[in-house]
């Protein structure tokens, strides 16, 4: 049988790519008004987060070319990264989506930034979209 969320899903985060923090971050601080909120730097990203409501804007730079967001600007441009949804069960979401033959990024959850367990599923299982996938 299959396990049913007990809380909503809902969207934790956009995670943005994007060539200089300093030359993004007056459009979604100073004009569209979101802000700021402190995030630690992950995966060889700097990373400026912005809320907006209970959902948070990503902007992620590389610290490096030879990074995930540094290869992913090289080889695509900046623009959307990744989606992240908070589910009420991340162990059962993950075993989930593995049952139902999807390919996974992350097998097991890890620790992201915030200290909070993540896991990834691959873009070709999620039409295109790199899924994040973390904890209410
Ligand atoms: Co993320």
């Amino acid at each position: 049988m299959t396990d049913i969320p007990r809380r909503a899903t809902r969207i934790a985060h956009i995670g943005i790519a994007v060539p200089a923090l300093d030359e993004i971050l007056p459009f979604y601080r100073d004009l569209l008004g979101l802000p700021e909120v402190p995030l630690d730097n992950a995966d060889g990203a700097d990373i400026a987060g912005l809320a907006a409501d209970g959902t948070l804007v990503e902007l992620l730079e590389a610290q490096h070319p030879d990074t995930p967001i540094g290869k992913f600007v090289a080889k695509r441009g900046p623009g959307i990264h990744h989606i992240c949804f908070a589910v009420d069960d991340l162990d059962g979401t993950l075993t989930r989506c593995r049952d139902a033959g999807l390919r996974l990024i992350d097998e097991t959850p890890r620790l992201g930034a915030e200290g909070k367990r993540i896991a990834f599923l691959h873009p070709s299982a999620t039409a295109g979209v790199l899924v994040e996938l973390t904890e209410l």
